[in-house]
């Protein structure tokens, strides 16, 4: 790895391993790590073959902590695919490790090999950088929110991939964080959202300002519903009309 590392080195470094990141959430995964204070930490739920973590890994200032938690375990492991894929899964953690060696950071990244909800005694606080990635699913989406995003320190930045696209997530997003007292919803780049924790809790006009900023993307939500329903129903190029890049498996 060239040092230091450069964005466009890194973009690079990744574009042949398999993930959803688009381009523009690799930069703002870059950015928000590039944020982290030296001696700080930076957790991943959900690193898959790795290609948000050698992002992460690349931009982190080489004192700060890189954990990346991902059970490899078969389930929830992308779009459709919920359970029943161990084998696929055993070659992801292989490939992981693989592509974060290629990548040069793999003594950068601490791979916690649990599931999220078991993984809290492997990590120590605060957080400064929280992206989540993991479960889609609304239980296991919501605790990831509300559990790990609970030890983000104030003035910390928490990340959430599929939100507004994928229907748990934003579920469970409209239940913890469209008006909450404690994050600010700073905005979104594709499906990537980027919250930030307050100092204190906010009144009530911040809350229904926050709320007000998560509704207005409630438009681009029910548009990514009808592309996966085309998308589902095998017609895609009726995609086209709805303005989707055709060369996407799945929006993000
Ligand atoms: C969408 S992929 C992550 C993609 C990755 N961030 C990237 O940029 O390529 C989801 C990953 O979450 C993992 N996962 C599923 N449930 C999880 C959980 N409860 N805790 C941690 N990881 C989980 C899966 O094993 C899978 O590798």
């Amino acid at each position: 790895m060239p040092d230091p590392a450069t964005f466009p080195d890194t973009l690079e470094a990744v574009r042949y391993v398999e993930g959803w990141m688009t381009p523009g959430q690799a930069r703002l995964l870059w950015d928000s790590a590039r944020e982290v204070p030296a001696g700080g930490r930076i957790v991943e739920i959900g690193s898959f073959r790795g290609r948000s973590t050698i992002v992460l890994a690349r931009a982190a200032d080489p004192t700060v902590e890189v954990v990346a938690i991902d059970p490899h375990g078969g389930n929830d492991r992308g779009p459709q695919e919920l359970a029943g894929f161990t084998a696929e899964a055993a070659e992801d953690h292989a490939v992981f490790n693989e592509n974060l060696e290629n990548a040069g950071v793999r003594d950068r990244v601490r791979h916690v090999r649990a599931w999220s909800s078991a993984a809290h005694p492997e990590v120590d606080d605060p957080l400064d950088l929280l992206y989540i990635d993991g479960a889609h699913r609304y239980g296991p989406a919501l605790a990831d929110i509300r559990d790990w995003g609970d030890r983000v320190r104030p003035g910390g930045t928490m990340l959430i991939h599929d939100s507004f696209s994928s229907i748990g997530v934003t579920l469970a997003l409209a239940r913890h964080l469209f008006a909450s007292p404690t994050w600010h919803y700073v905005g979104r780049e594709g499906s990537m959202t980027e919250y930030r924790r307050e100092g204190r809790r906010r009144d009530a006009k911040a809350r229904a300002a926050n709320l007000a900023r998560h509704c207005r993307a409630l438009p681009w939500f029910v548009r990514n519903l009808a592309i996966k329903g085309l998308l589902v129903a095998h017609l895609k190029p009726v995609t086209r009309l709805l303005g989707y890049d055709q060369e996407m498996v799945w929006p993000h």
